[in-house]
Protein backbone atom coordinates (compact mmCIF):
# COMPACT_ATOMS: atom_id res chain seq x y z
CA UNK A 1 0.00 0.00 0.00
CA UNK A 2 0.93 3.90 -1.05
CA UNK A 3 0.48 4.55 2.59
CA UNK A 4 2.68 2.11 4.78
CA UNK A 5 5.33 2.54 1.82
CA UNK A 6 5.46 6.26 2.04
CA UNK A 7 5.89 5.25 6.12
CA UNK A 8 8.87 3.22 5.84
CA UNK A 9 10.40 6.04 3.36
CA UNK A 10 9.91 8.35 6.08
CA UNK A 11 11.63 6.42 9.00
CA UNK A 12 14.37 5.67 6.82
CA UNK A 13 14.25 9.28 6.02
CA UNK A 14 14.30 9.66 9.78
CA UNK A 15 17.11 7.48 10.54
CA UNK A 16 19.71 8.74 7.65
CA UNK A 17 19.05 13.03 8.41
CA UNK A 18 20.57 13.03 11.84
CA UNK A 19 24.25 11.27 11.45
CA UNK A 20 24.80 13.14 14.32
CA UNK A 21 22.08 12.66 16.92
CA UNK A 22 24.42 11.53 19.82
CA UNK A 23 26.45 14.73 19.79
CA UNK A 24 23.39 16.85 19.88
CA UNK A 25 22.73 18.46 23.03
CA UNK A 26 19.53 16.59 24.50
CA UNK A 27 16.45 17.92 25.89
CA UNK A 28 15.15 15.93 28.61
CA UNK A 29 12.76 13.38 27.09
CA UNK A 30 9.48 13.40 28.63
CA UNK A 31 10.22 9.90 30.32
CA UNK A 32 13.82 10.57 31.52
CA UNK A 33 13.42 11.22 35.52
CA UNK A 34 15.17 14.03 36.97
CA UNK A 35 16.03 15.01 40.36
CA UNK A 36 13.87 18.03 41.80
CA UNK A 37 14.48 20.86 39.77
CA UNK A 38 14.84 24.47 41.02
CA UNK A 39 14.10 26.91 38.19
CA UNK A 40 16.02 30.28 38.74
CA UNK A 41 14.23 33.59 37.61
CA UNK A 42 16.74 35.67 34.43
CA UNK A 43 15.28 38.88 35.12
CA UNK A 44 13.74 38.85 31.37
CA UNK A 45 9.90 39.37 30.13
CA UNK A 46 7.54 36.74 30.72
CA UNK A 47 4.09 36.71 28.67
CA UNK A 48 2.29 38.78 30.85
CA UNK A 49 -0.49 40.61 28.04
CA UNK A 50 -3.01 38.27 26.83
CA UNK A 51 -1.77 35.43 24.93
CA UNK A 52 -3.35 35.74 21.49
CA UNK A 53 -2.51 32.10 19.94
CA UNK A 54 -2.06 31.83 16.12
CA UNK A 55 -1.52 28.11 14.46
CA UNK A 56 -0.20 27.28 11.15
CA UNK A 57 -1.19 23.96 10.36
CA UNK A 58 1.75 22.66 8.19
CA UNK A 59 0.53 20.00 6.03
CA UNK A 60 -2.55 17.73 6.23
CA UNK A 61 -4.94 17.87 9.20
CA UNK A 62 -8.48 16.36 10.25
CA UNK A 63 -11.14 18.56 10.48
CA UNK A 64 -12.04 17.23 13.93
CA UNK A 65 -8.64 17.59 15.55
CA UNK A 66 -8.54 21.28 14.24
CA UNK A 67 -11.75 21.46 16.69
CA UNK A 68 -10.70 19.71 19.37
CA UNK A 69 -7.37 21.80 19.08
CA UNK A 70 -9.57 24.97 19.10
CA UNK A 71 -11.90 23.56 21.67
CA UNK A 72 -8.64 23.65 24.07
CA UNK A 73 -7.75 26.98 23.74
CA UNK A 74 -11.75 27.97 23.92
CA UNK A 75 -11.21 26.33 27.78
CA UNK A 76 -9.08 29.01 28.89
CA UNK A 77 -11.42 31.61 29.30
CA UNK A 78 -15.25 29.70 29.49
CA UNK A 79 -16.71 29.94 32.25
CA UNK A 80 -18.57 26.60 32.13
CA UNK A 81 -16.38 23.57 32.25
CA UNK A 82 -16.51 21.86 35.14
CA UNK A 83 -12.87 21.11 37.03
CA UNK A 84 -9.94 19.93 36.78
CA UNK A 85 -10.21 22.12 33.93
CA UNK A 86 -7.86 23.50 31.59
CA UNK A 87 -7.85 27.04 33.79
CA UNK A 88 -7.27 24.81 36.66
CA UNK A 89 -4.28 23.44 34.72
CA UNK A 90 -3.04 27.05 33.76
CA UNK A 91 -3.34 28.71 37.49
CA UNK A 92 -0.19 27.04 37.89
CA UNK A 93 1.07 29.05 35.21
CA UNK A 94 -0.29 32.58 36.64
CA UNK A 95 2.04 31.86 39.84
CA UNK A 96 4.96 33.42 37.51
CA UNK A 97 5.54 36.83 38.23
CA UNK A 98 8.18 39.38 36.65
CA UNK A 99 10.10 41.91 38.07
CA UNK A 100 6.98 44.20 38.55
CA UNK A 101 4.99 41.37 40.43
CA UNK A 102 2.91 40.90 37.28
CA UNK A 103 1.64 37.12 37.04
CA UNK A 104 1.48 35.34 33.13
CA UNK A 105 -1.71 36.14 31.72
CA UNK A 106 -4.72 34.67 32.28
CA UNK A 107 -5.96 35.68 28.98
CA UNK A 108 -5.41 32.75 26.41
CA UNK A 109 -6.94 32.82 23.30
CA UNK A 110 -7.17 31.44 19.82
CA UNK A 111 -6.93 34.51 17.72
CA UNK A 112 -6.57 33.38 14.43
CA UNK A 113 -5.32 29.91 12.13
CA UNK A 114 -3.57 29.54 8.48
CA UNK A 115 -2.69 26.03 6.68
CA UNK A 116 -0.36 25.30 4.31
CA UNK A 117 -1.38 22.63 2.85
CA UNK A 118 0.73 22.41 0.25
CA UNK A 119 4.03 22.09 2.82
CA UNK A 120 5.23 25.07 0.52
CA UNK A 121 8.67 24.77 2.73
CA UNK A 122 8.75 20.86 1.43
CA UNK A 123 8.15 17.73 3.81
CA UNK A 124 11.63 17.73 5.69
CA UNK A 125 12.36 20.97 7.42
CA UNK A 126 15.39 22.07 9.75
CA UNK A 127 14.25 24.13 12.93
CA UNK A 128 15.53 27.35 11.61
CA UNK A 129 13.16 26.86 9.04
CA UNK A 130 10.25 27.26 11.37
CA UNK A 131 9.82 30.95 12.25
CA UNK A 132 10.71 31.46 9.04
CA UNK A 133 7.15 29.66 7.66
CA UNK A 134 5.14 32.42 10.17
CA UNK A 135 7.31 34.88 8.75
CA UNK A 136 5.96 34.15 5.37
CA UNK A 137 2.87 33.86 6.55
CA UNK A 138 2.75 36.96 7.67
CA UNK A 139 4.08 38.61 4.24
CA UNK A 140 0.84 36.80 2.62
CA UNK A 141 -1.28 38.05 5.26
CA UNK A 142 -2.52 34.63 6.52
CA UNK A 143 -1.45 35.38 9.46
CA UNK A 144 -1.32 38.97 11.33
CA UNK A 145 1.92 40.72 12.95
CA UNK A 146 0.77 40.73 16.61
CA UNK A 147 3.64 41.45 19.41
CA UNK A 148 0.97 39.93 21.78
CA UNK A 149 1.07 36.56 19.32
CA UNK A 150 2.05 33.29 20.13
CA UNK A 151 2.63 31.32 16.37
CA UNK A 152 2.09 27.49 16.90
CA UNK A 153 3.12 25.71 14.06
CA UNK A 154 1.79 21.97 13.99
CA UNK A 155 3.43 19.61 11.56
CA UNK A 156 1.87 16.71 10.08
CA UNK A 157 2.41 13.50 10.90
CA UNK A 158 4.78 12.96 7.04
CA UNK A 159 6.36 16.31 7.44
CA UNK A 160 9.75 15.64 9.50
CA UNK A 161 11.50 18.13 11.52
CA UNK A 162 14.94 18.24 12.73
CA UNK A 163 15.20 16.42 16.64
CA UNK A 164 11.63 15.62 16.27
CA UNK A 165 11.63 12.09 18.15
CA UNK A 166 15.64 12.80 18.81
CA UNK A 167 15.77 14.72 21.46
CA UNK A 168 12.02 16.56 21.88
CA UNK A 169 8.89 16.51 20.59
CA UNK A 170 8.26 20.45 20.20
CA UNK A 171 10.37 23.66 20.78
CA UNK A 172 9.71 27.22 21.21
CA UNK A 173 11.58 30.39 20.89
CA UNK A 174 10.93 34.29 19.99
CA UNK A 175 11.53 35.96 16.51
CA UNK A 176 11.41 39.97 15.17
CA UNK A 177 8.49 41.10 13.53
CA UNK A 178 8.66 41.94 9.99
CA UNK A 179 8.89 45.91 9.14
CA UNK A 180 5.02 46.41 8.81
CA UNK A 181 3.84 48.26 5.66
CA UNK A 182 6.00 48.96 2.40
CA UNK A 183 9.97 50.62 2.71
CA UNK A 184 9.79 53.56 4.29
CA UNK A 185 13.51 53.74 4.75
CA UNK A 186 12.89 53.41 8.89
CA UNK A 187 15.22 51.26 10.38
CA UNK A 188 12.73 49.69 12.53
CA UNK A 189 11.12 46.16 13.49
CA UNK A 190 7.77 45.74 14.51
CA UNK A 191 8.67 44.24 17.71
CA UNK A 192 9.19 40.68 18.32
CA UNK A 193 6.80 37.58 19.30
CA UNK A 194 6.87 34.17 20.01
CA UNK A 195 6.68 30.86 18.06
CA UNK A 196 5.84 26.95 19.32
CA UNK A 197 6.09 24.73 17.44
CA UNK A 198 4.95 20.67 17.81
CA UNK A 199 4.74 17.50 15.42
CA UNK A 200 2.38 15.19 14.87
CA UNK A 201 3.56 12.22 16.89
CA UNK A 202 1.16 9.63 15.77
CA UNK A 203 3.77 7.44 12.81
CA UNK A 204 6.73 8.87 13.98
CA UNK A 205 7.37 8.69 17.45
CA UNK A 206 4.06 7.98 19.33
CA UNK A 207 6.09 6.17 22.22
CA UNK A 208 7.94 9.02 23.14
CA UNK A 209 5.49 12.21 21.98
CA UNK A 210 2.32 10.60 22.65
CA UNK A 211 3.63 8.88 25.83
CA UNK A 212 1.11 7.36 27.91
CA UNK A 213 -0.82 6.88 25.10
CA UNK A 214 1.29 4.79 23.06
CA UNK A 215 4.04 2.25 24.08
CA UNK A 216 7.44 3.24 25.17
CA UNK A 217 10.41 1.65 22.87
CA UNK A 218 11.49 0.64 26.05
CA UNK A 219 9.39 0.49 29.37
CA UNK A 220 6.05 -0.95 30.50
CA UNK A 221 4.08 -2.03 27.93
CA UNK A 222 0.78 -0.87 29.45
CA UNK A 223 -1.05 2.32 28.03
CA UNK A 224 -3.80 4.43 28.23
CA UNK A 225 -6.85 4.91 26.26
CA UNK A 226 -6.79 8.21 24.43
CA UNK A 227 -9.38 10.75 24.04
CA UNK A 228 -11.73 9.88 21.02
CA UNK A 229 -9.19 6.99 20.95
CA UNK A 230 -7.05 9.61 18.54
CA UNK A 231 -3.32 9.19 20.19
CA UNK A 232 -1.71 11.50 17.90
CA UNK A 233 -3.82 14.24 18.92
CA UNK A 234 -3.85 13.56 22.69
CA UNK A 235 0.27 13.94 22.37
CA UNK A 236 -0.09 17.20 20.18
CA UNK A 237 -2.26 18.40 23.01
CA UNK A 238 0.34 17.21 25.71
CA UNK A 239 3.03 18.60 23.54
CA UNK A 240 1.36 21.87 22.70
CA UNK A 241 0.33 22.70 26.44
CA UNK A 242 3.76 22.14 27.44
CA UNK A 243 5.44 24.71 25.05
CA UNK A 244 2.75 26.94 26.36
CA UNK A 245 3.38 26.87 29.64
CA UNK A 246 7.09 27.13 28.63
CA UNK A 247 6.98 30.12 25.97
CA UNK A 248 4.80 31.97 29.06
CA UNK A 249 7.27 31.55 31.22
CA UNK A 250 9.97 31.39 29.42
CA UNK A 251 9.39 33.34 26.16
CA UNK A 252 12.81 35.11 25.56
CA UNK A 253 15.35 32.76 26.97
CA UNK A 254 15.40 35.11 30.12
CA UNK A 255 12.78 33.74 32.19
CA UNK A 256 12.34 31.17 34.28
CA UNK A 257 14.95 28.07 33.92
CA UNK A 258 17.28 25.78 34.97
CA UNK A 259 20.44 24.92 33.23
CA UNK A 260 21.79 25.69 29.73
CA UNK A 261 20.21 28.12 27.97
CA UNK A 262 20.52 26.92 25.35
CA UNK A 263 18.48 23.18 26.43
CA UNK A 264 16.81 24.79 29.26
CA UNK A 265 14.59 22.94 32.24
CA UNK A 266 11.24 24.63 32.17
CA UNK A 267 8.20 24.84 33.50
CA UNK A 268 6.59 22.03 32.45
CA UNK A 269 9.94 19.98 30.88
CA UNK A 270 10.73 19.84 34.64
CA UNK A 271 8.10 17.94 34.99
CA UNK A 272 8.64 14.75 32.62
CA UNK A 273 5.87 12.60 31.83
CA UNK A 274 3.87 13.36 35.03
CA UNK A 275 0.55 13.93 34.68
CA UNK A 276 -1.43 13.16 38.39
CA UNK A 277 -1.14 12.45 41.50
CA UNK A 278 1.76 10.17 42.85
CA UNK A 279 3.22 9.47 39.90
CA UNK A 280 6.95 8.90 38.32
CA UNK A 281 9.10 8.18 36.10
CA UNK A 282 7.12 5.54 33.76
CA UNK A 283 4.00 6.03 35.27
CA UNK A 284 2.01 8.72 34.92
CA UNK A 285 -0.17 9.21 38.21
CA UNK A 286 -3.64 8.55 38.83
CA UNK A 287 -5.67 9.73 36.36
CA UNK A 288 -9.03 10.27 35.90
CA UNK A 289 -11.16 8.19 33.37
CA UNK A 290 -14.23 8.52 31.49
CA UNK A 291 -16.64 6.05 32.33
CA UNK A 292 -18.29 5.46 28.30
CA UNK A 293 -14.70 5.34 26.50
CA UNK A 294 -12.46 4.69 29.57
CA UNK A 295 -10.34 7.30 27.91
CA UNK A 296 -7.75 8.49 30.77
CA UNK A 297 -7.62 12.80 31.60
CA UNK A 298 -6.86 15.60 33.65
CA UNK A 299 -8.95 18.25 32.35
CA UNK A 300 -12.20 18.85 31.37
CA UNK A 301 -12.43 21.39 28.58
CA UNK A 302 -15.04 23.59 26.16
CA UNK A 303 -17.65 21.07 23.72
CA UNK A 304 -17.81 18.00 25.94
CA UNK A 305 -13.69 17.28 25.10
CA UNK A 306 -11.08 16.41 27.76
CA UNK A 307 -7.55 16.82 28.01
CA UNK A 308 -4.35 15.38 29.22
CA UNK A 309 -2.22 17.80 30.55
CA UNK A 310 1.25 17.96 31.65
CA UNK A 311 2.32 18.79 35.75
CA UNK A 312 3.76 22.30 35.93
CA UNK A 313 6.45 23.25 37.90
CA UNK A 314 4.98 25.45 41.15
CA UNK A 315 7.16 28.34 42.08
CA UNK A 316 5.62 28.58 45.40
CA UNK A 317 5.97 24.84 46.35
CA UNK A 318 9.01 24.39 44.45
CA UNK A 319 7.41 21.28 43.46
CA UNK A 320 6.01 19.32 40.25
CA UNK A 321 2.38 19.97 40.70
CA UNK A 322 -0.18 17.94 38.03
CA UNK A 323 -3.73 18.75 37.59
CA UNK A 324 -5.42 16.00 39.64
C1 LIG B 1 -8.51 38.94 26.37
O1 LIG B 1 -7.66 39.73 25.57
C2 LIG B 1 -8.27 40.25 24.41
C3 LIG B 1 -7.21 41.03 23.65
O2 LIG B 1 -6.20 40.17 23.24
C4 LIG B 1 -9.45 41.13 24.80
O3 LIG B 1 -10.08 41.60 23.62
C5 LIG B 1 -10.43 40.35 25.65
O4 LIG B 1 -11.44 41.19 26.09
C6 LIG B 1 -9.70 39.72 26.83
N1 LIG B 1 -10.65 38.86 27.55
C7 LIG B 1 -10.73 38.82 28.87
C8 LIG B 1 -11.77 37.89 29.42
O5 LIG B 1 -10.03 39.48 29.60
C1 LIG C 1 -13.79 -0.18 29.60
O1 LIG C 1 -13.13 -1.02 30.55
C2 LIG C 1 -13.95 -2.06 31.04
C3 LIG C 1 -13.21 -2.79 32.15
O2 LIG C 1 -11.89 -3.03 31.81
C4 LIG C 1 -14.35 -2.97 29.87
O3 LIG C 1 -15.18 -4.00 30.34
C5 LIG C 1 -15.07 -2.15 28.82
O4 LIG C 1 -15.36 -2.96 27.69
C6 LIG C 1 -14.24 -0.96 28.38
N1 LIG C 1 -15.02 -0.12 27.52
C7 LIG C 1 -14.54 0.39 26.38
C8 LIG C 1 -15.45 1.27 25.61
O5 LIG C 1 -13.41 0.15 25.96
Amino acid sequence: MAHSLNHCFLLSLLLFSFPTVLSLPRKPLFLVPTASPVLEYHRGPLLTNPINVYILYYGHFHLSRKYAIADFFASFLSPNTATPSVQTWWRTALSYTDLSRRPVSNNVSLAGMASDLACSAGKTLTRNQLPLLIKAAMRKQTLPMDPSGLYLILTSDDTIVERFCMSSCGTHGALLLPRPGPKTGVDKTGGRAVWAWVGDPSKQCPGLCAWPYAKPLWGPPSVLMAPGGDVGLAGMVINVATMLVGSATNPYGDGFYEGDPLVPVEASTACPGLYGKDGFAGYPGTLLVDPTTNASFNAYGVGSHIFLLPAIWDPLTRKCKANV
